[in-house]
């Protein structure tokens, strides 16, 4: 993975952390902003960015293409296992985050309804999960990032060195990624929006494995009404100051 845009004067004015191999785990449910931030955050730090919603929605996406059934757990783990999926910086696209199928440039597909319909399903199978959480702990190996996704800071990286919980109220959340869509040309409503993200909340937070939860050593930002770089702000402020109350001791 590539760090984001080194050198471009955007250097974090964060005394101490310029450490290489900080972990920051960003979690919460659809539309509360993790993605925004997290990039800003990735930027900011000159730390890489690992989208573990693009990975499920990859793999997703490859599912459907190869008509696999999508209620077989150990076949979709054994298709992620074969599966190459990253995510990289590429100056002068929009969006510059650009997601990486097994070689393809897959950033746009893996934002469509059919995916975003089915990824629930598929990330909810045990063996799916264990694959992809090896993946994103693989991610870690050369050093730092900034993470966000559902199971972050709970499962993936519990060891983060500060965990996070962004939130916001549903109808903001839906009004938020119904405008991203539009943006983005997709013909959609905001009553759909809002019907799909609450759908999604509930299968992400009820599913038997590794499900949307806050880590009781997360700090809890609720963004309702607040704007990205207010959000980016407050985080590099409890990242900065290294408090201890809100840092998480190594074990
Ligand atoms: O963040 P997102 O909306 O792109 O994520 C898409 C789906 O992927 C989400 O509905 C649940 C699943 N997901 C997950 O199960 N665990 C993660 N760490 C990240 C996403």
């Amino acid at each position: 993975m590539k760090r984001g845009f080194p050198g471009e004067g955007m250097a974090a004015e964060v005394k101490g952390e310029n450490r290489k191999d900080l972990i920051i785990a960003i979690d919460g449910p659809a539309g509360a902003g993790k993605s925004t931030v997290a990039r800003s955050l990735s930027r900011r730090l000159h730390l890489p960015y690992l989208d573990t919603g693009a990975m499920y929605r990859a793999l997703t996406l490859k599912a459907l293409r190869q008509r696999l059934d999508l209620e077989d757990g150990p076949g979709l783990a054994e298709m992620a296992r074969g599966t190459d999926m990253r995510g990289e910086y590429r100056r002068g696209m929009r969006p510059p985050y650009r997601f990486f199928l097994d070689g393809e440039d897959v950033t746009a597909a893996i934002r469509s309804r059919e995916v975003s319909a089915h990824v629930s399903q598929v990330s909810s199978h045990p063996e799916v999960r264990r694959e992809m959480v090896r993946k994103q702990r693989a991610c870690a190996q050369e050093g730092g990032l900034v993470a966000e996704g559902r199971d972050v800071g709970t499962v993936v990286f519990p060891r983060a060195d500060f965990k996070f919980f962004i939130t916001a109220s549903l109808k903001e959340r839906a009004r938020r990624r119904y405008r991203e869509m539009r943006r983005e040309g997709y013909p959609v409503t905001l009553k759909a929006v809002e019907q799909e993200m609450l759908r999604r909340d509930h299968l992400d937070s009820t599913r038997k494995v590794n499900p949307l939860r806050r880590a009781p050593d997360a700090v809890v930002i609720d963004t309702t009404g607040m704007s990205v770089s207010q959000v980016v702000s407050e985080i590099l402020g409890v990242v900065g100051s290294g408090r201890e109350e809100t840092r998480v001791p190594r074990r």
